[in-house]
């Protein structure tokens, strides 16, 4: 048994709404806090001073300074498991280029797919670990990273096996996602259909056998697959039992329909979801996953995360760290900068990378600091809560604790 403290402020982000919008009013502080923990959970939440009273035989963690105390973030979608770098698409995009002409003209998602074939399990395991410790470094305590840049059958599996020895190694839970489905590979002969098919053939049955993941996720666009072909997809995907999550109305609308229809855990992106699509995610139980790095690495608009969360959505903001659209990986500035652009209270910002993504995840035992939760969480050397969506991703985390042990 540990008792961790004094912080200034915790707060626990616990009995929140999972839906809709939130006002700053709403949050649980606690004042001159205290956190109990037993191994991995935690165990109280309370005055310091109760606590040290009530659990005189606990071993002292002694805080010094004024730090506030949240959760551990959950970064519900990234792609840290790449080979190379995308810089020269970046200058393109500067110089007038659009996403979608890039990768037409075979750059894009393609160019990472070159670049990482050529790497070993053990060398995208490496890559994982180092961008994982870059995630930690910045109060991240959970991970999705997704597979998609192989686009091939084999390297589909290496990327998995590469993602899962990651997981192994690393202090944070890096969950992993199958997304053989970002697009048709260029190298591959037949069409999208018999692509996806494939996938579905000779990979669906060794991420089961092999326990590699749980999670299959889908890119439904125009330089990706259709709203047909990802419904094939998907259909096949859940009569297996996988989760399911998909890249939807990133630049056309379809993706998010589908996500509802298949009762996917998220739709992620969204920058081009209108009133229809918002009005039936809210009414759906799917997160509504939005990206501002993305938006902000294409220089294009943000998803609609106030009228997401008007609407009566759970919004989850996550990272989508990639080296296309998203090479930048900081969470908190990204969300920070969609706060002022959406005009999103600090509560909805911090339940968006909080118990919200974890929700994304299908995590249920994280992001709220209360009694039974993952003892996961971040301290931020300040004396006030709203400081650090106010210095937009500048003020960095002092701690972070995963399972109860300090690993930052
Ligand atoms: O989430 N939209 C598709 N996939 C990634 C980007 C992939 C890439 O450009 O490498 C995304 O933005
Ligand atoms: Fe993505």
């Amino acid at each position: 048994m540990k008792l961790i403290g004094p912080f200034k402020q915790l707060l626990t982000l616990a009995h929140l709404p999972l839906k809709g919008a939130l006002k700053d009013e709403q949050l649980e502080i606690i004042t001159d806090a205290g956190i109990v923990t037993d191994n991995d959970l935690i165990i109280a939440v309370g005055a310091y001073h109760n606590l040290k009273e009530q659990y005189h035989d606990a071993t002292l963690e002694e805080i010094e300074g004024d730090q506030v105390l949240l959760p551990g973030f959950v970064d519900s979608h990234t792609h840290i498991c790449f080979g190379g770098n995308r810089a020269k698409d970046f200058a393109m995009r500067l110089n007038g280029k659009t996403y979608l002409e890039i990768a037409e003209s075979g750059g894009g998602i393609w160019s990472t797919v070159t670049q990482t074939r050529s790497k070993s399990a053990d060398e995208l395991k490496d890559i994982t670990l180092s961008n994982a410790e870059q995630l930690i470094r910045k109060g991240t305590t959970t991970a999705e990273v997704k597979s998609g840049y192989a686009l091939s059958v084999e390297g589909e599996l290496k990327m998995l096996e590469g993602i899962n020895l990651a997981n192994q190694e690393c202090e944070i839970d890096l969950i992993p996602t199958f997304l053989g489905a970002h697009m048709k590979a260029k190298d591959f002969t037949g069409s999208n259909h018999e692509y996806l098919r494939e996938l579905i053939e000779k990979v669906f049955p060794i991420l089961k056998e092999k326990q590699l993941t749980k999670r299959v996720d889908i890119f439904v666009e125009q330089s990706a697959f259709s709203v047909e072909e990802g419904d094939y997809y998907l259909t096949e995907a859940k009569k297996q039992g996988f989760e399911l999550t998909i890249h939807a109305d990133q630049f056309t609308t379809g993706g998010s329909q589908l996500a509802i229809k298949h009762k996917a855990l998220s739709a992620d992106h969204l920058e081009f979801s209108d009133e229809k699509e918002v009005r039936e995610l809210a009414f759906s139980d799917v997160v509504a996953t939005v990206l501002p790095g993305a938006s902000i690495g294409l220089g294009m608009q943000f998803a609609p995360a106030r009228k997401l969360l008007d609407r009566g959505c759970c919004v989850s903001i996550a990272s989508d760290w990639n080296p296309g659209s998203a090479p930048m990986g900081d969470l908190l500035t990204q969300a920070s900068i969609l706060a002022a652009f959406q005009k999103l209270s600090t509560a909805e910002v911090l339940a968006g990378i909080t118990f919200r993504a974890a929700k994304a995840l299908n995590l249920e035992d994280r992001g709220i600091l209360s009694i039974g939760k993952k003892a996961d969480f971040v301290a931020f050397p300040t004396t006030d809560f709203q400081n650090i969506i106010y210095h937009q991703g500048q003020l960095q985390p002092s701690m972070v604790w995963k399972n109860g042990n300090r690993i930052h």
